[in-house]
């Protein structure tokens, strides 16, 4: 039954990530104007735009941190607000703006991000040890947060986001200050959930990473979504087809939707 819900069976959808109109203010500031999203099982998802576009905010609606001012947003077909603990079980999500606690240490932290999401013990063990291997820091894992350096503070959210298991991967840029040795490795992991099931959403933008790594991208300019689809696609609609870059096609893209909103 919670494969069929995942599925979104309910209600006739076969998207695993809903976001339908959403509409966000802060104060005065309008982020999202009537943002929708549909994401099917198994994609990865970029998300794409100009600073300030509502990518963050789209990601945080979605991970029930921050409620619309108006529209729905469904994980695995649960509301995230009206069905906000069966939705939150489904995602790992990795903040563009961490509030770690700093005096915990990494082993701490990603045994209390377990607890919280209700791992069994051995099992959480098993995974953390094997994540904190594979991407090197397990020789770090005494050590507290406040210590660590910024990629090392993003592999450790990479990890915590994956032993929950997640069916959705909510990531908000999520390779800032990585290595390129721990930025391919976090790509390869996300690959593999992806391969077996899970469905990833990937703000950033690196647009060549996004070029390589996603399965579909979408734009947002001033809240609202102005381009989605694969590069082939997106290249029509930019320029008739032809050959061009995600980074001429965003270029494009955004220009176009500046001009327009003038
Ligand atoms: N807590 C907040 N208080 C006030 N305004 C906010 C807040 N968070 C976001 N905003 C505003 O909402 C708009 C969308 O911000 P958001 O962080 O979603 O953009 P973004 O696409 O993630 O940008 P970036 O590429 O810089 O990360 C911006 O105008 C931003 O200034
Ligand atoms: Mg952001």
């Amino acid at each position: 039954m919670g494969y069929m819900r995942a599925m979104g069976k309910v209600g006739g959808s076969s998207f695993i990530v809903e976001a339908l109109d959403l509409y966000k203010s802060y104060g005065s500031i309008r982020a999202l104007n009537g943002l929708t999203l549909r994401i099917r099982p198994g994609e990865i998802y970029g998300l794409l735009g100009p600073n300030g576009a509502g990518k963050t905010t789209t990601l945080k609606i979605l991970a029930g941190l921050l409620k619309p001012d108006k529209g729905v947003a469904r994980i695995c077909g649960y509301d995230v607000i009206d069905e906000r603990e069966k939705a939150l079980e489904c995602i790992g999500y990795i903040p563009e703006n961490p509030l770690v606690f700093q005096n915990l240490t990494i082993e701490e932290f990603l045994e209390f991000i377990g607890a919280l999401r209700g791992i069994p013990r051995g099992e959480l063990v098993e995974s953390m040890n094997y994540y904190l291997e594979y991407f090197g820091l397990h020789s770090k894992r005494g050590e507290l947060i406040a210590s660590l350096s910024r990629g090392m503070l993003q592999k450790v959210l990479a990890i915590a986001s994956f032993i929950v298991k997640p069916k959705v991967l909510l990531l908000d840029e999520p390779m800032a200050g990585m290595d390129p040795e721990s930025q391919r490795l976090f790509k390869d992991e996300v690959r593999r959930l992806t391969k077996k099931g899970a469905t990833a959403i990937v703000s950033s933008h690196l647009l060549d990473m996004v070029e390589r790594f996603c399965t579909r991208v979408g734009i947002i300019s001033n809240g609202v979504l102005i381009a989605e689809g694969n590069l082939d696609e997106l290249k029509k609609k930019a320029f008739g087809g032809g050959e061009a870059s995600l980074e001429e096609v965003f270029l494009k893209l955004v220009g176009e939707g500046a001009e327009e909103s003038v």
